[in-house]
């Protein structure tokens, strides 16, 4: 008998949805809840941020899933360029054509259940790009949604996006004038920390000042646990609570990092009908050189010079680093070497522990900064 060889289950790769999503409870409850108690429901308007791989783009996945089995229509954007644009001819247009072309009963229609007799109705879109096509195609479609008690989620990734900020702060005061007229839109914006801490002091929208924070945080050990242990089981393989605590706790809670360990620890030896130990302690010394490229590398070049010389001041130290330290070996006054220490615990990639100290947030980025050519020991 041919015995086919199960393949990987995890998902090691940026905004692709994990085989399961563990301990976004909280926030999406909120979001499930806005969606159910109308227009007017603080958690309407959620603004998601999280350290690079803390799973946002999975809560706004996520999110979207909790919209259509309410029989919501669902607009998936990311920040870019050209956003306004978009929406106006494909967006839009594509979720009046899915009304257009349902059948009139309740039923699914690519991944959508529309309520009965929404479906097949006529529906023309205003033919109009810019911010005020944009208003008046949202109302069109908000006003047919409406009397069939659904509404449109939005949601947006990488709100951010320096690039698109016209465009985002045109799309926030769209939506922010359809909740002022209790339309039935939800909207979903997710970004990382510092850049959306800059987006919102730059005045962009009050609008997003106004949404509901969601600050992502590591899972906890037995999340962790449970996104490792419950993919492996359901895929086929065995593997022992010893095991699975031992890569839990190598992930720090970072989902990126469930996903990446999970993953190798199962590829050492797919054939096996158990994933033992040293697979284990293989797998995770994999997963943290790739950690190395998929995560550290990208978040330390998206860093100015200073700030990099910061966090190779702190890496020397095994544990938490003092800012006097970091200071000394930056040959700089403690004045100067604060200013940065701030910008960096903003970007949520240092934060303080007790007065005068710092720790790095992302895991293994202090191992990954020794590796570097320019790392130097004391
Ligand atoms: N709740 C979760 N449980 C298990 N795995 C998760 C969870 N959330 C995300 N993941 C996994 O973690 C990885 C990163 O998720 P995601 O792309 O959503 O992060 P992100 O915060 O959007 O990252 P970035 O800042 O780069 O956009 C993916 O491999 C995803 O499958
Ligand atoms: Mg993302």
């Amino acid at each position: 008998m041919v015995r086919v060889r199960p393949s990987s289950p995890f998902r090691p790769s940026f905004g692709s949805n994990p085989p399961l999503v563990t301990g976004r409870e909280a926030v999406l409850d909120d979001i499930a809840e806005a969606l159910d108690a109308g227009p007017g429901a603080s958690g309407r308007a959620a603004l998601i941020t999280g350290n690079r791989g803390i799973g946002k783009t999975v809560v706004l996945n996520e999110a979207e899933v909790l919209a259509r089995q309410r029989g919501w229509l669902v607009l998936s954007e990311t920040a870019t360029v050209g956003l306004i644009e978009r929406i106006t001819t494909d967006g839009l247009p594509e979720l009046a054509g899915v009304i257009r072309q349902a059948p009139s009963t309740r039923t699914r229609v690519r991944g959508i259940s529309l309520p009965a007799g929404l479906g097949g109705v006529e529906l023309d879109l205003p033919d109009e790009r810019g911010p005020g096509g944009l208003r008046r195609q949202l109302n069109a479609l908000t006003d047919l949604l409406d009397q069939h008690g659904t509404g449109i989620m939005i949601t947006l990734d990488e709100v951010h996006s320096r690039a698109a900020r016209d465009d985002v702060a045109q799309l926030a005061a769209t939506v922010q004038h359809a909740f002022r007229e209790d339309r039935p839109v939800a909207f979903a914006a997710a970004g990382l920390p510092a850049a959306v801490q800059d987006l919102l002091t730059a005045d962009v929208s009050t609008f997003l000042r106004r949404a509901r924070r969601f600050v992502l945080e590591p899972l906890s050990p037995v999340a962790a646990e449970e996104a490792l242990r419950v993919p492996v089981r359901a895929a086929g393989r065995e593997v022992a609570d010893a095991e699975v605590t031992t890569m839990a706790a190598a992930t720090f809670g970072y989902p990126y990092l469930v996903q990446v360990i999970g993953d190798r620890a199962w590829r050492q030896d797919p054939d096996a009908s158990t994933i033992t130990a040293e697979h284990v302690a293989r797998g995770i010394a994999d997963a943290v050189r790739e950690a190395g490229f998929a995560l550290h590398e990208p978040a330390v070049n998206d860093l100015s010079e200073t700030d990099r010389a910061f966090l190779m001041a702190m890496a020397p130290d095994d544990g938490d680093s003092a800012i006097s330290d970091v200071a000394r070996r930056m040959d700089r006054d403690h004045g100067y070497v604060s200013r940065y220490r701030s910008r960096l615990i903003v970007a949520g990639i240092v934060e303080p522990t007790r007065r005068g100290y710092l720790r790095f947030t992302l895991p293994y980025l202090r191992e990954f900064l020794r590796s570097l050519p320019d790392y130097e020991a004391e």
